[in-house]
């Protein structure tokens, strides 16, 4: 077995990290963490460390870490078929098991599934299915899509357009053309502290609708977001929220994604997000939750009416020029299909309906009253400590202080992970589904430990 300083060290020489100071960790300036294994909600790393893992990876391994009933399906599939395409036609069991399971989980209106490889090409295929929609059905000049600020949609061309952070654009020319940003739904953060819950949803239909009025609806396509906004600070909609966004969607004739790589598969304690907030989509994106991060697969889920559209574009236009050599990967659907079914037989939609309430109150006794916290939040297995330098001004940290990641250091000498969600200082808490109440408990506790280690009080 190489040794860790030898890994460390062809680490810093020839590994070009995601979403990392490249240059401080060329020269050794940030550490490296190499993880060995899995059990459950914790990972071990080289050096013997163990951690509760309480962002699932990047909220990903939903049924846990150490499944062996998935690396089984994997390895019985690699050694009958490890690949073949998915292209004109042919396909796996697999792959065909796995999207009538999709399928019969996924809201009732929802009719066909594309399989692609993560969350970012997903969200790429939509973007081109909504194209295409408006294409065949004559209007060529609908074709802008509207996101939202602070939302995650991937960080392809156009997903890292559609993403509504800063990080993510700054020095790559984005976002392109065609992709506009409406108001996040971000009640903790709105301008008027005074503004109940309901007028602030009506600002933000309201200004969704200005935009659409001002561009012009027969420019607009589609309206992306994610059922709750995840990576740009796990905010739950406020009151009313999807209510007035449909009806206004409705009224221009555009289609909504629901981006559910985050959401899907029994995050929020139901098997869609779509389901709890009562969204109808047009098509959903999937990814994250479809094999628990055991192989990478993602989904395009298209609704009965954008079905019907494909079928007369081709119809019309011939075959659908879209796909990846990797499309519907049968080692990606074996671990999907064992993975779907472990979230049935171990009831991981209802741990997490049951689990993710008692986790949010646990952090909101822990920490809710700590006096540099404004904010505990939460949905399902989703929950967030927003810290403030003021609690009645909602003012930030100065980021020279580097408050979030002092306190998510600290949170991992306590032995838990946690993520620093971009553009503010927000704890942020996803674990597997698969989570105890007294696992709950523990991660509460321990947060209030690192913000009093950090921060006193
Ligand atoms: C809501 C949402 N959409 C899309 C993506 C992109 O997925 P991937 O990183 O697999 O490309 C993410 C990733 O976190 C996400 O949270």
């Amino acid at each position: 077995m190489l040794k860790n300083d030898q890994l460390d060290a062809w680490d810093r020489a020839y590994f070009m990290h995601p979403s990392t100071h490249l240059a401080q960790h060329a020269r050794g300036q940030s550490p490296t963490r190499i993880v060995a294994t899995g059990e459950g909600c914790y990972i071990t790393d080289r050096d013997g460390n163990r951690f509760l893992d309480a962002f699932a990876g990047l909220y990903c391994v939903n049924v846990g870490y150490g499944r062996t009933e998935i690396a089984e399906a994997i390895a019985a599939q690699a050694q009958e078929l490890a690949y073949y395409h998915a292209y004109v036609g042919h396909g796996t069991e697999a792959s065909i098991t796995l999207a009538k399971m999709v399928l019969a989980r996924a809201p009732a209106h929802m009719s066909k599934v594309y399989f692609g490889l993560g969350g970012s090409d997903a969200n790429e295929t939509n973007v081109k299915i909504v194209w295409y929609y408006n294409n065949v059905r004559g209007r060529p000049e609908k074709k802008k899509i509207i996101s939202r600020q602070r939302a995650y949609h991937g960080s392809g061309l156009m997903t890292g357009s559609l993403t509504g952070l800063e990080y993510f654009h700054k020095q790559f020319d984005l976002p392109m053309d065609r992709v506009l940003h409406t108001r996040a739904p971000y009640y903790y953060r709105r301008e008027d502290a005074a503004q109940s819950e309901a007028e602030f949803t009506r600002q933000c239909a309201a200004e969704l609708e200005e935009l659409i009025k001002a561009e012009g609806a027969d420019t607009i396509a589609a309206f992306i977001a994610e059922p709750l906004l995840g990576t740009g600070g796990i905010v739950p909609p406020p009151e009313g929220y999807w209510e007035a966004i449909q009806q206004i969607l409705a009224r221009h004739d555009i289609l909504l994604i629901a981006d559910e790589v985050v959401t899907g598969f029994g995050r929020l304690g139901a098997m869609f997000g779509s389901e709890h907030y009562g969204l109808t989509p047009d098509i959903i994106t999937i990814a994250k939750g479809l094999t628990s991060a055991y192989a990478p697969l993602s989904g395009s889920i298209v609704s009965g009416k954008v079905w019907k559209v494909l079928e007369e574009g081709t119809d019309t236009h011939g075959p659908f020029g879209h796909g990846w050599t990797y499309s519907a990967h049968p080692i990606g659907a074996a671990a999907g299909v064992a993975n779907l079914k472990l979230i049935d037989d171990l009831g991981l939609v209802a741990n997490a309906a049951e689990v993710g309430p008692h986790f949010t109150a646990a952090l909101q006794d822990a920490v809710g009253g700590h006096p540099y916290v404004g904010d505990v939040r939460g949905a399902g297995l989703l929950s967030a400590v927003e810290l403030v330098a003021d609690r009645e001004t909602r003012q930030l940290f100065d980021p020279g202080d580097q408050v979030i990641g002092r306190v998510i250091a600290a949170l991992m000498a306590e032995g838990v992970i946690a993520r620093a969600m971009p553009q503010s200082d927000i704890i942020g808490f996803a674990p597997p589904l698969c989570l105890t109440r007294a696992e709950a408990e523990l991660i509460a506790g321990k947060t209030a430990r690192a913000l009093q280690s950090v921060l006193g009080a």
